[in-house]
Formats: structure tokens, C-alpha cells, sequence
């Protein structure tokens, strides 16, 4: 578990005094999916990278399963922590096997152990390692290049793996398919994520919690769930923006993509008319607020329970057809690898 206790942290660029990140109090429960959203300058790479210790606090404390970041050696610190970022960050001159087996070669790893662990790998994110172990970087796609940057950050099986907006350099249909496939692996390996985005579709689809910052605050943070019930602006403003892919959820109704009602226990929850398309569910379901449960019911015309969404899978839906908004494409913040 990774805990923010009022943190905050200032930069001082020419003569000005810049405030990145302001009085962000979080927790990030351990084996979470944990997105920070927020437009670009609203101090979500800062606060990751004062995780890892890339950047200090300049008030506040972070801690690690308990312990205070800055009292951890750096070294154990950043080997628990896997680090993903936009360009992949892969060294040119090594093997993609080798980027992916860089820290279990610093870490004193065996050769033959760190070529099996880089095969595992390689297969976990879609690239047989027969195909792909020994070709260069360059000789990959971005997409390919991406995955090569998640293999490398799950290499030494950290517990925790940070992730700056790692698809957002390459296309749409890519990306989805990216998305899609950190789902399988994050299924699959259980680790606790932190997810840098400022794309809601790609918030919706992989965020157990979503934290949405701006200006270097925290506005709200919660589960997908939370954040359709009590939208905040710009929640509502992605929902009814004009250049999404919002058809599919016009034109999907509930009654299609609901759960058999007889599939899930009987529970409270709020019903809805099955013939609502998704995108007015969204909406109907922000108008009416709060409830404490995970999912409501769908309605057949005579008001009979016939069907049940969960909220987890109505946020996806919604990530899904929301899709990467047209303006993300190739926002690039230069980061760069950590030493
Ligand atoms: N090293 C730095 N020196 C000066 N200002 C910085 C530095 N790093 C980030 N900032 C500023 O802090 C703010 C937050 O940046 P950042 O955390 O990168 O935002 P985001 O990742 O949300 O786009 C921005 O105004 C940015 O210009
Ligand atoms: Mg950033």
C-alpha cells in the first residue's frame, strides 16, 4: 500500500515559484489499479515520480507499506517499484530481451534465469519471445515497443509498478489494444499500479480507482463508480463532449449488455429502464446520485427486474467506446529513464 500524506511540491523556474503538486492527501491500496487523470500540467507525473524518489516532497510524507519513502535506501526502494514511460525508454543498443532483463542483470541475476524470466515475459505482453527476444527496438513497432517497456518494469516482479501515460504515444486501435491486454496481465500478475492518463476512456476501462487532479490538487477521487454517481466538471463535460466516440453508446441499450437477472443474488440498488441507452444511464445515474451499491438493476417495459450491471462493468463499457480523445496523441513531457 502506498499512502500520500499531504504532499506537496513546489519548483522554482526563472524566479518563479511553481506549485506542481498541492496538498494531495491519497491512498493506493495495495494490488489496485490506481489512475491519476487530469489535463496536462495538473502535477500527475510529479506525484508519481515522488513515489519512486525521482522527485522529493517538498512537504508531506509518502510512505510504502508503511515506511517513509525518504528513510528507504533508493536503490531497494526503486527495485520494488517497476517504472513504465510514454516512449517506452528502451536502450537502443540492447536486445529487446535484454531491455526486458535490465534490472535482474543489476540485480546479479544469472544469465540463463534472466533470459527465462525475459521469455515469460516477452509471452505475457504478446510478444513470443521466438519472434521477438533478439531483435533491436528499433526493428519494433510503438506498440510493440510499449509492451517491451511492461515487461521490463514486471522483469524483477516488483509489487508496485508506476505508469506514466505508457500509451499515449502510439494509435488508437493500438492503444485499445493495449489497454485491453494490461487488463489480462494485471488479472494475471496482481500487481499494485499507479496509471498516469488524461484520456477518461482509458481511466474508465482500467481504473479500480480513479484520482482526478487539476491545477496540482486533488479534486476527487474514488471508484469509476464513484465518479459516474458525483461527476465532477470534467467528468461530465468527457460524458457529453462532441468529439468522442459516443455512438456506441447511443445506441447500445441496457436490456443488451445487462447481466441475466437470475445470475446474481437479489440486492438494493437502483432500477433502471432496460431500453436507456448507455450514454443516458451515465447520465441518469450522475442526476441521481449516491448510493452504497456496486451495480443497479435493468428493467424489461412492465418494470420487471430482468437484468443487473455491475458499475465495474458499465465504467469499462463506457472506457470502451470512449475511447482516446482525438487532442492525446503525442503529448510528450520528456521524461526521462530513472538512473
Ligand atoms: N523540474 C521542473 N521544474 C519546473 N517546473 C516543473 C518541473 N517539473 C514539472 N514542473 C511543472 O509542474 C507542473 C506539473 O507538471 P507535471 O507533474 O509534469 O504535470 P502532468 O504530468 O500532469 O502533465 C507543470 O506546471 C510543470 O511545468
Ligand atoms: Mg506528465
Amino acid at each position: 500500500m502506498i499512502t500520500l500524506d499531504h504532499v506537496s511540491k513546489t519548483f522554482e523556474s526563472k524566479g518563479r515559484t511553481v506549485r506542481a503538486v498541492d496538498d494531495v492527501s491519497l491512498t493506493i491500496g495495495a494490488g489496485q489499479l490506481h489512475v491519476l487523470i487530469g489535463p496536462s500540467g495538473s502535477g500527475k507525473t510529479t506525484t508519481m515520480r515522488m513515489i519512486n524518489r525521482l522527485e522529493t516532497p517538498t512537504a508531506g510524507r509518502i510512505t510504502v507499506d508503511g515506511r517513509d519513502v525518504l528513510a528507504m535506501d533508493v536503490v531497494e526502494l526503486r527495485r520494488s517499484i517497476g517504472y513504465v514511460i510514454q516512449q517506452g525508454g528502451l536502450l537502443p543498443h540492447l536486445t529487446v530481451a535484454e531491455n526486458v532483463a535490465m534490472v535482474p542483470r543489476l540485480l546479479g541475476w544469472q544469465r540463463h534465469r534472466r533470459r527465462e524470466r525475459a521469455e515469460e515475459l516477452l509471452g505475457l505482453v504478446g510478444l513470443p519471445a521466438g519472434q521477438f527476444a533478439d531483435r533491436y527496438p528499433r526493428e519494433l513497432s510503438g506498440g510493440q515497443q510499449q509492451r517491451v517497456g511492461v515487461a521490463r518494469a514486471l522483469a524483477a516482479d516488483p509489487p508496485i509498478v508506476l505508469m506514466d501515460e505508457p500509451f499515449g504515444a502510439v494509435d488508437p486501435i493500438t492503444r485499445k489494444q493495449l489497454q485491453r491486454e494490461l487488463r489480462r496481465v494485471q488479472a494475471a500478475v496482481n500487481k499494485t499500479i499507479v496509471f498516469v492518463t488524461h484520456d477518461i476512456g482509458e481511466a474508465f476501462l482500467l481504473g479500480d480507482q480513479i484520482a482526478l487532479m487539476a491545477d496540482g490538487r486533488l479534486v476527487q477521487n474514488g471508484t469509476p463508480a464513484d465518479l459516474l454517481r458525483r461527476p465532477a466538471t470534467p467528468f461530465v463535460t468527457a460524458f457529453t463532449g462532441e468529439d468522442r466516440g459516443l455512438r456506441a453508446l447511443e445506441y447500445t441499450t441496457l436490456a443488451e449488455v445487462a447481466d441475466a437477472a437470475g445470475s446474481v443474488p437479489a440486492t438494493d440498488g437502483d432500477t433502471l429502464p432496460g431500453e436507456l441507452s448507455i450514454l443516458e444511464a451515465g447520465r441518469e445515474l450522475a442526476r441521481r446520485g449516491e448510493t452504497g451499491v456496486d451495480g443497479f438493476w435493468v428493467s424489461d417495459r412492465g418494470g420487471r427486474k430482468t437484468g443487473y450491471l455491475s458499475y465495474r462493468r458499465f465504467a469499462a463499457m463506457l472506457g470502451e467506446a470512449l475511447g482516446p480523445a482525438g487532442a492525446t496523441a503525442g503529448e510528450a513531457d520528456g521524461d526521462a529513464l530513472p538512473a
